[in-house]
């Protein structure tokens, strides 16, 4: 069942002063931690890279981006001010603003010109996006050939030991954050115009999924 965009925005303009709480809670926020650090050294970043961290919320990933680019930049966007305006704080106060900037924007119908990006990353956004297969197709346009796409997010999972869990996290995700974890990576990539699979790593009784993407080219 698809949310209408703007709910989803105010749901999060509402939910940006505790979102980071997530990230410190005991025990997954620690596994929370490694997964996000895992999933940028899969951008296998190189200098003068332009990244973008679709759906970047609080902008909790932008400053470790930010750290491992020695030139280039990194742009996250949201529908969100809320969630952005927290992103602007961050990484003012680490001094970090020359490489990382935030803006505005619907990643169903982006602002990028065609092949803007050497990096694509979405962390969670893929299950909260209204309209997943429209992201792929944006995501898809933006990237340069031979550009690189990271997913990090929560899933049906692939081995029985995931079910109670997965369970639990389906009610939850939906509740809180309009996020829709029964969507099947596998299925929204097959239908989405073509990418590579490099890498695939899963998490939490098979629960959450971490996966690397290639455009072809170049
Ligand atoms: C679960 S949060 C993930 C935030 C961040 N990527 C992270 O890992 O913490 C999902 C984010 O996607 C954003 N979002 C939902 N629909 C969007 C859209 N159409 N365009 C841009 N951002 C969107 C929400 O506002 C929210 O900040």
């Amino acid at each position: 069942m698809a949310t209408d965009k703007s709910k989803v925005a105010r749901r999060y303009d509402r939910w940006s002063g505790l979102y980071d709480f997530i990230d410190t809670f005991p025990g997954f926020g620690r596994a929370e931690k490694r997964w996000r650090r895992e999933a940028i050294d899969m951008l296998d970043l190189q200098p003068g890279d332009r990244v973008l961290d679709v759906g970047t919320g609080t902008g909790l990933i932008v400053p470790w981006i930010a750290d491992k680019l020695d030139s280039g930049k990194v742009i996250g966007t949201d529908i969100s001010e809320k969630m952005l305006e927290r992103a602007r704080e961050r990484v003012e106060k680490l001094s970090l603003s020359s490489k990382a900037e935030f803006v505005k924007d619907d990643a169903e119908a982006m602002m990028f010109p065609d092949a803007s990006f050497d990096k694509v990353i979405a962390t969670y956004t893929l299950t909260t996006i209204p309209d997943p297969a429209a992201m792929m197709k944006e995501i898809h346009r933006v990237l340069k050939p031979g550009g690189i796409l990271v997913l990090l997010d929560t899933g049906p999972p692939t081995e029985t030991k995931g079910n109670t869990l997965y369970y639990w996290m389906k009610f939850t995700a939906r509740l809180f954050g309009y996020t829709d974890i029964s969507r099947d990576p596998y299925k929204i990539l097959a239908e989405a115009p073509p990418l590579t699979k490099c890498e695939e790593r899963r998490y939490y009784a098979t629960t959450v999924y971490l996966m690397s993407l290639k455009k072809a080219g170049a």
